[in-house]
């Protein structure tokens, strides 16, 4: 059955000009974008879209890091498509990634981590609706 996910290029992944790169590794691996857009996250959507880690020591940085320059949400879809997708891009800390992941190719420290994917597919569904209106998905 068809699962949905939802991954964000993150500022430093377009910094670097390789967000073509990680589109093409998207597709590649066999992933349909049903859904895309090139925005700049306001500080109010990118604190609600990372609300669960607001206790966390290193949320002040990561909405500060996550509004510094524009950013690439992609909802995709295939079967089995939130853990594929986290495999695709490998552990959070690109020093723990495995070899041939995205992290591991592109990325240059867990904050900079170029690509955020969902972490189960009930978050997901929240987060894609966090970016996309269900119309606006091909
Ligand atoms: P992401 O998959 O987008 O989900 C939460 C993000 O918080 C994560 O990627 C990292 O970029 C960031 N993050 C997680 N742990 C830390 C940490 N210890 N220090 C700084 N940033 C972190």
């Amino acid at each position: 059955m068809k699962e949905r996910s939802l991954a964000i290029l993150k500022p430093d992944c377009l910094e670097k000009k390789v967000q073509g790169k990680v589109i093409q590794h998207i597709l590649d691996a066999g992933f349909e974008i049903k859904g895309m857009k090139l925005m700049q996250l306001t500080e109010d959507s990118a604190k609600k879209f990372y609300e669960v880690h607001k206790e966390r020591p290193f949320y002040g940085e990561l909405v500060a890091y996550m509004t510094s320059g524009p950013v690439i949400p992609i909802c995709m879809e295939k079967e089995n498509a939130v853990a594929d997708f986290r495999k695709l891009i490998g552990a959070t800390n690109p020093a723990n990634a495995d070899e041939g992941t995205i992290r591991k190719m592109y990325a240059d420290s867990i904050e900079r981590n170029i690509v955020h994917g969902s972490d189960s597919p009930e978050n997901a569904k929240n987060e894609i609706a966090h970016f996309f209106n269900e119309k606006d998905l091909v």
